[in-house]
């Protein structure tokens, strides 16, 4: 498992609910929490590590000893928005790429953890910010969606980059084809549907 880098398709999907908490499950989690915490990030979805699963998770504080702020989101849905506040973002599969965007202040989401217990919680700043910026990975939107046109001008070398560098490493053959990745995708999905 590694995190896939913009423009990789994953990032483009829209996942499917997950169906089954299994030790699988579990074990994908885990890792998705030790690659988060190698990479220096606060929050890591599903898509980013090219699983096509309605699960996230998040850390504000970035602290692997801090277990008690871990939270893992399974099929997450925001029930509700106050609010509005501007603040940059990042994400891992854009690195060293930030942009200010608008998010709304306080959130409810309601979701299942990992015992497969539903639970509902209501918060703001930070871990609002990175529920709302996972939340977004897992309909395939990213941060560069929401941010102004001046913003988009002045990143638009920058992705540029990003396209130059995914396209050569397809050309060489160290990753595979948009198709190929998507094909991947679809496979996986309906096996996961089918349970
Ligand atoms: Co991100």
């Amino acid at each position: 498992m590694e995190i896939v880098q913009y423009p990789h398709p994953a990032l483009r999907w829209k996942s499917s609910d997950v169906t089954r908490i299994d030790a699988s499950l579990r074990e994908t989690v885990e890792q998705m929490f030790e690659l988060m915490y190698e990479a220096k990030g606060i929050g890591l979805a599903a898509n980013q590590v090219a699983l096509p699963l309605r699960l996230f998770i998040i850390n504000p504080t970035g602290e692997e000893q801090d277990k008690e702020s871990e939270l893992v989101f399974i099929n997450p849905e925001i029930t509700s928005r106050k609010g509005s506040v501007l603040g940059e973002e990042g994400c891992l599969s854009l690195p060293e790429l930030y942009a200010e965007v608008r998010r709304a202040d306080e959130i409810t989401v309601e979701a299942y953890d990992l015992d497969g217990q539903g639970f509902e919680i209501t918060l703001d700043d930070l871990p609002s910010r990175v529920i709302q910026h996972e939340s977004d990975h897992l309909d395939g939107v990213l941060f560069i969606d929401r941010i102004s046109e001046s913003a988009e001008r002045e990143l638009a070398p920058k992705l540029a980059d990003f396209e130059t560098l995914f396209r050569r490493q397809q050309s060489s053959g160290d990753l595979p084809a948009d198709e190929d990745i998507r094909g991947e995708l679809e496979a996986q999905a309906t096996s996961l549907t089918q349970g």
